[in-house]
This record gives C-alpha cells, sequence and structure tokens, in this order.
C-alpha cells in the first residue's frame, strides 16, 4: 500500500484517527476529512496527511473536496473510507421527520455521493477499495437508536448494490460493523447520562468477550478490506463486535 492514496471521512478522532494512524505506518498518503478545521489541521499535521474541512450533513459540499483531493493525489485514489456518522438515541415519539432526515443525510445520502464523486478517482487508481463504517445495530437494534440503526441498515445494502455496480470497474465496496468501541461518540449527550466510561463498564458485559472494542480493533479490518489481502471480498458486511451480534 505503499504510495497509496486514501481519503477517510471523520480522520480525526476515534475510529477514522486509529485507521489514518495504522495506514500512515505503511506510508500511505492519507486525505482526511471532518468538521472541526483546528483539531483536523493538528492531527493532519502529526501525520503529514492533507486536511478538508466538510460538514456531511451537507452533500452539496462533497463535489468540491473530492476535486481538491484529486488535485493533491494528482487525479487518483486508491482507497476511499466512508467513516463519520450521526449517532444518537431518541424515542420514536421524539423523532420528527426533520431530526430522522438528518441521521439519512449524514449517514446515507452522503454515502452515496461520495462513492459518486470518488469513482473516477478510484478507478484511476490501484487500490480500488470503498470501505464504510457501518454498525451491529444495523442488524440488532436497540430501543431509541430508529433513526440511526434504520440510516445503518440502508448503509449495509447500499454497499451490497454498490458492489455489484462497482464491480464492472474492479472497485471492491465492503462494510465493516463494530460493536460498541470505547470513542468519543459515546460523551454524555445530556448531563443526565452516565459517563463515558460508566457507559463502557455497563456495556462491556454485553459482548460475549467481556470488553468493548478499541478503535484500534475496527482498523485493523479497515486496514485488512483496503489491502489486496481481500482482493477476493465485495459485499461483505463483517462484525468486529466482541460477538455481541450472535449473544
Ligand atoms: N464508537 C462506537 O461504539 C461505534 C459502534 C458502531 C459503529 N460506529 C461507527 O463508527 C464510525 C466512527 O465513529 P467513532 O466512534 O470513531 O466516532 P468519533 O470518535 O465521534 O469520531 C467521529 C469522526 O467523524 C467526524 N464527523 C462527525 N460528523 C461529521 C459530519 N457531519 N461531517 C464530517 N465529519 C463528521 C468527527 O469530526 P468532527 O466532529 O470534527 O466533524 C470525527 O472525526 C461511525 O460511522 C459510527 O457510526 C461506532
Amino acid at each position: 500500500m505503499q504510495d497509496w492514496h486514501i481519503a477517510i471521512t471523520g480522520g480525526s478522532k476515534g475510529i477514522g484517527a486509529a485507521t489514518a494512524n495504522t495506514l500512515a505506518r505503511q506510508a500511505v498518503h492519507l486525505h482526511l476529512m471532518a468538521r472541526n478545521q483546528p483539531k483536523l489541521d493538528e492531527f493532519s499535521r502529526s501525520l503529514n496527511a492533507k486536511a478538508y474541512s466538510i460538514d456531511l450533513a451537507k452533500p452539496e459540499q462533497i463535489a468540491h473536496v473530492m476535486r481538491s483531493i484529486g488535485e493533491s493525489s494528482g487525479g487518483r485514489l486508491d482507497g476511499l473510507v466512508i467513516n463519520a456518522a450521526k449517532y444518537g438515541m431518541s424515542s420514536y415519539q421524539d423523532l420528527t421527520p426533520e431530526m430522522f432526515r438528518a441521521y439519512l443525510d449524514t449517514n446515507l445520502v452522503a454515502s452515496l455521493e461520495l462513492v459518486r464523486c470518488a469513482a473516477p478517482l478510484l478507478k484511476a487508481g490501484q487500490g480500488k477499495s470503498i470501505v464504510m463504517v457501518s454498525s451491529t445495530l444495523a442488524l440488532r437494534p436497540v430501543p431509541g437508536t430508529a433513526a440511526y440503526a434504520a440510516s445503518k441498515a440502508g448503509l449495509n445494502n447500499l454497499v451490497r448494490c454498490l458492489a455489484l455496480e462497482l464491480a464492472a470497474e474492479s472497485i471492491r465496496v465492503n462494510a465493516v460493523l463494530p460493536g460498541v468501541v470505547d470513542t468519543e461518540i459515546h460523551d454524555p449527550q445530556r448531563v443526565s447520562d452516565p459517563s463515558r466510561s460508566e457507559k463502557m463498564t455497563q456495556l462491556a458485559p454485553l459482548h460475549p468477550l467481556g470488553r468493548v472494542g478499541t478503535a484500534q480493533d475496527v482498523a485493523n479490518m479497515i486496514e485488512f478490506l483496503l489491502s489486496p489481502k481481500s482482493s477476493w471480498m465485495t459485499g461483505s458486511c463483517i462484525t468486529v463486535d466482541g460477538g455481541i451480534s450472535v449473544a
């Protein structure tokens, strides 16, 4: 993967940052996307990566950013990791159509638009791999996750459809479905919420392997799906979840 160009959404924190760190060790040229520019710039500098500020809730920004990535990569991309997502919990009664659409825009509409805009670059690259980060909640939802879980279930079938359509170009499309992973996504949303470490302690025993995941656990699978070691895999939705989806 040396000298490959790989773009990662949500590349400044959590699973995206762990993936970037892992790929940097392979001398990959990284293109990292996120909203918070100072945080993204600081992290990108530490890896000598290019930084692109974007809000995926506004899919109309994607074409512009992909053009910038193409300009800096010489018109090619070897891998695309669609990792950033909107996460939150609320009961179905509180979910207005606007709120529901906000999950679909960031998690689903933006994912398709990223692929549409990146496809010409991926066709010109060597790696030809797209990895989307879904969730085990797409398979086994829990109450309060209707919008998020529905968006991730949609993402799984988007992966399968795109795998079929892009196979003609030898571009592979796969998904990773993490269980609970200890990242900032679990920081309390309301004052009444338990702290992140309390949440992790409560959630660990739900995983047969007895612990929540680390961002590195998921990054390892993303790296594999980007690499030629997975060259006969496409349309796969792989759980990396300590066994929670079969418990
Ligand atoms: N952690 C878990 O337990 C878990 C479990 C299953 C699946 N996942 C999935 O794993 C992926 C990564 O989550 P994580 O746990 O690593 O979360 P995280 O630590 O909160 O990181 C999220 C990343 O996405 C960026 N981001 C968020 N919203 C964005 C937007 N609208 N536009 C552009 N960038 C955005 C964030 O940067 P900015 O805030 O600066 O934009 C950050 O870089 C998500 O798809 C999530 O659904 C996580």
